[in-house]
């Protein structure tokens, strides 16, 4: 008989895609095989993003076309894993009855477990919080080059808009010596690139005993052998010290580009959003990472249209914007989520402001953006590729450390995992074009 097959899908952020790679390890640990294919195979799993409505909405439309397959043949197994299953729990079973398995993050490692109940004929719901145990599969990684390395799981703070502390729970730091295994592992494996996550990376082990933080970390991970470059993200404003910023200029693997979300320009939206700093103390982290280097890339997330954002207020954003240079923003137009207090306020922005405002910021953006990747043009930069680019097979892409990606004349087979000197030849906003330099 042949080996069942299964096919994911993974919405929302890099945690998410980090977690799609440990439960898939974790299928093919049971025997299943991946199929490209969604409607032939025998198990389908979604891994959800709730952080907006329309990353939700896109879920249930997903989902329709498999309740209906199932209907035909109940042999199929439906799972909704990440924060849609989360958020719903019961709810997603009464609304799709076809389901087999929902659960929430925190559940991740314990996918054999739960599939175990379902072949026993179990509608199974897994939400209630857990300890996440230590991960004993190795995740399937989609790169064989760089790969996503969990730190700390969950979120402490109470950001007024969002929805992530609900749906990850506390935080959960891993143990250091866990950590360091794993990059050892994939070292081994031939990974050059390690990148560590966190929802706040930067509040990395606080709930261990004893204490620990992500400077301390990064300087116990730095010497493990065959990788190269070390990244992690999200930094939250409110934790990114010093002592951080002092140890990352320090440390030659860990790359000039630090991902520290703003949300907001203006103190008063801020405040109310619950993001604990000023833009002021904002403007004065940049200012330090820049005296550490110079040169360090600098990318972000703001929310336009927060509920009583004035246009006044949202002016400040452009100007901070424009104030910092950016490298890259995510930028998002607020969305009210259930259960969180902005959701409940009365003074929403109309939508037709908020797509207004977030047209003119992402304008700014691309114009900010493009000037600092003018910056680049004729120099030579450190690109550790990563493979083909997507839409020109015959041209190498990869990452500089700044992380701009950058496509050049060369066999990506042959170049991908090393790191090779590029002229950069041409600029856009967010990615280049160069030469590779002979060595
Ligand atoms: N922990 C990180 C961000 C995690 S969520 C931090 O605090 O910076 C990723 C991004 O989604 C956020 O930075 C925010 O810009 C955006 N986001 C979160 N909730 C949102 C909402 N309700 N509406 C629009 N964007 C939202
Ligand atoms: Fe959400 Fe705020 Fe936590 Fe970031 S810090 S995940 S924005 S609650
Ligand atoms: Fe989305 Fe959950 Fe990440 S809501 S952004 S997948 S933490």
């Amino acid at each position: 008989m042949a080996a069942p097959t299964y096919h994911t899908i993974t919405f929302g952020c890099q945690m998410n895609r980090a977690d799609t790679e440990r439960m898939a390890a974790i299928l093919e640990s049971l025997g299943y095989v991946a199929t490209e294919d969604e409607l032939q195979a025998d198990l389908v799993l979604y891994n959800t993003c709730t952080i907006r409505d329309n990353a939700e909405q896109k879920v249930y439309s997903y989902l329709g076309i498999q309740a209906q397959r199932k209907r035909k043949n109940p042999a199929i197994k439906l799972i909704v894993a990440g924060c849609v299953a989360q958020q719903e729990g019961e709810k997603l079973l009464r609304r799709v009855p076809e389901l087999d398995l929902v659960m929430g993050p925190q559940y991740v490692n314990r996918l054999g477990d739960l599939l175990a109940q379902v072949e026993a004929g179990n509608q199974v719901v897994a939400t209630d919080p857990v300890e996440i145990p230590e991960d004993i599969t190795k995740p399937r990684r989609e790169s064989q080059v760089t790969a996503w390395i969990n730190v700390i799981y969950g979120c402490n703070e109470r950001c007024t808009y969002c929805i992530v502390p609900r749906v990850r729970g506390q935080e959960q730091s891993r143990q250091p010596q866990a950590i360091r295994a794993e990059i050892e592992d994939v070292a081994r494996a031939g990974y050059r690139e390690v990148t560590l996550l966190g929802q706040n990376i930067d509040a990395y082990g606080r709930d261990l005993d004893p204490k620990t933080n992500l400077a301390s970390l990064l300087r116990f991970v730095h010497s493990v052998a065959g990788i190269e470059r070390i990244r992690f993200a999200t930094s939250h404003p409110r934790y990114f010290t010093e002592e951080l910023i002092a140890t990352c200029a320090e440390l030659p693997k860990v790359c000039e580009h630090f991902h520290i979300p703003f949300q907001a320009g203006s103190n008063e939206v801020l405040k109310r959003m619950r993001r604990g700093y000023t833009h002021e103390r904002y403007r004065q982290i940049i200012q330090l990472i820049r005296q550490y280097m110079p040169e360090a890339a600098i990318s972000a997330d703001a929310i336009v249209g927060f509920p009583g954002e004035t246009e006044a207020q949202f002016q400040e954003t452009l100007q901070l914007v424009q104030d910092i240079g950016f490298d890259q923003v995510n930028t998002a137009a607020y969305s009210p989520r259930p259960g969180t207090p902005a959701a409940e306020w009365p003074d929403q922005v109309p939508e037709e402001e908020k797509s207004d405002r977030l047209q003119r910021l992402n304008r700014l953006v691309a114009e900010v953006a493009a000037a600092r990747s003018a910056r680049l043009l004729g120099q030579v930069q450190e690109v550790l590729v990563e493979g083909p680019n997507p839409k020109n097979p015959r041209q190498a892409m990869g990452r500089t450390r700044g992380n701009r990606l950058v496509f050049f004349e060369g066999n990506p087979e042959q170049l991908k995992g090393s790191l090779v000197p590029v002229r950069i030849t041409a600029t856009r906003a967010f990615s280049l074009t160069g030469e590779a330099i002979a060595v």
